[in-house]
């Protein structure tokens, strides 16, 4: 039985984009069953709906509790039958009761070399920003289980990529952008068929 995905995400949707590309070509083995965007007008959602793909926008902002948006996702990934849950380029925390009750099935992709430039404050541009301040040799991208500590969760595989000299982050942020299109379905692959190295 193939497993179910369902994608969060809250920007252009290019790591959503590389899943979909994966599973019609065959070198992901799963369905996409749903998309679920943060806010309206995202790229992400003509994505999904380009590929027939059932989705859906839940607006941290339009609740007024952490409990109503925490049952309103659970609720989504009930009725769309998750197996597991792909958060590509979503950037509203997920409330801790949703992650204690899908435990070690929330997988989120970094644009860093976690541990290195993750946690609060560390997203988009200013990742990469910071990996420039720093003279970094190195960057990459990340893909772990998400735990109740932000960006700490077990990591299940990275690609880096060089830092070049005259890098600026937008042309650091495509170098690694390229790479998570290869790892993020490689790695949730692996995961479902459980062949880890
Ligand atoms: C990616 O760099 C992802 O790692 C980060 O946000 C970006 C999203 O890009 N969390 P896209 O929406 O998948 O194009």
């Amino acid at each position: 039985m193939k497993k179910n995905l369902v994608v969060l995400a809250s920007g252009s949707g290019s790591n959503l984009q590389a899943l979909i590309d994966a599973t019609i070509s065959g070198k992901l083995d799963a369905n996409i069953t749903g998309f679920i965007a943060s806010k309206p007008g995202i790229g992400a959602i003509s994505r999904a709906e380009k590929a027939g793909i059932p989705s859906c926008v839940i607006n941290r902002t339009s609740f007024e509790t952490e409990n109503e948006f925490a049952n309103s996702l659970l609720t989504a990934f009930r009725d769309l039958r998750a197996d597991y849950i792909i958060l590509a380029g979503y950037l509203i925390k997920i409330p801790v009761n949703v992650i204690q009750k899908w435990e070690s099935r929330i997988i989120n992709i970094h644009p860093s070399l976690l541990p290195d430039y993750g946690g609060k404050g560390f997203y988009g541009l200013n990742v990469h920003r910071a990996v420039i301040r720093d003279k970094q040799k190195f960057s990459g991208c990340t893909v772990h289980i998400v735990n109740e500590e932000f960006d700490k969760g077990p990591i299940l595989a990275q690609r880096s990529v060089p830092v070049l000299e005259n890098d600026t982050p937008e042309s650091l942020a495509a170098r690694v952008l390229e790479q998570e299109h290869i790892l993020l379905p490689q790695t949730i692959q692996q995961l479902i068929k459980k062949t880890f190295p």
